[in-house]
């Protein structure tokens, strides 16, 4: 079966279109050349203010720079969902700047919070803590 053309929505303002197979998609020349050419088209449209996020495996990875993504966007509130806070806090620090060092100028409130997602009964509890929280609109990351 051929997926061409298909349009993925990941946000309103941010449309992602996939044109080729996904065999050729997955093939280990194609995953070598997209490592090595692929440069993701900034985001500059989307205003997130007023809006909170909850980010889990925000302290590094993906999950930190698409911490640092909201944060560019304006968003208002951020949770940084990890399982070891220390290295929540440190994430912390290192949002107040952006990559250049310079501290960055947003008025958000950035949280730690605790989530073990190998262990349900941390997960209960996140979830518990976010529904008493929040009845606005949130994104899950
Ligand atoms: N679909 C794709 O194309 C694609 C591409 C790349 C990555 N991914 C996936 O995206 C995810 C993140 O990738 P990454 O490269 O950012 O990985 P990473 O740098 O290893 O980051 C993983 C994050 O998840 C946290 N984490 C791990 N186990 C956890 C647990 N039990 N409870 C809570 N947090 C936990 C880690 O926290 P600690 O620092 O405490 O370990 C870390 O912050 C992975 O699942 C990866 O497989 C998907």
């Amino acid at each position: 079966m051929v997926r061409e053309k298909e349009r993925y929505l990941l946000h309103p303002a941010i449309i992602v279109h996939y044109d080729i197979t996904p065999s050729k998609q997955a093939s280990l020349p194609r995953y070598l050349y997209h490592q090595a050419t692929f440069r993701p088209t900034p985001v500059h449209s989307v205003n997130l203010a007023g809006q909170t996020a909850i980010v889990t495996g925000a302290n590094s990875g993906i999950g930190f720079e698409v911490s640092r993504q909201f944060l560019d966007l304006g968003l208002t509130r951020l949770i940084l969902a990890v399982r070891d806070e220390a290295k929540g806090a440190a994430a912390v620090q290192k949002l107040a700047l952006k990559p250049d060092g310079i501290k960055r100028e947003s008025a958000a409130t950035v949280e730690v919070w605790k989530l073990d997602s190998f262990d349900y009964g941390s997960v209960l509890s996140f979830a518990k803590r976010a529904k008493r929280r929040w009845r606005d609109s949130t994104s899950l990351c």
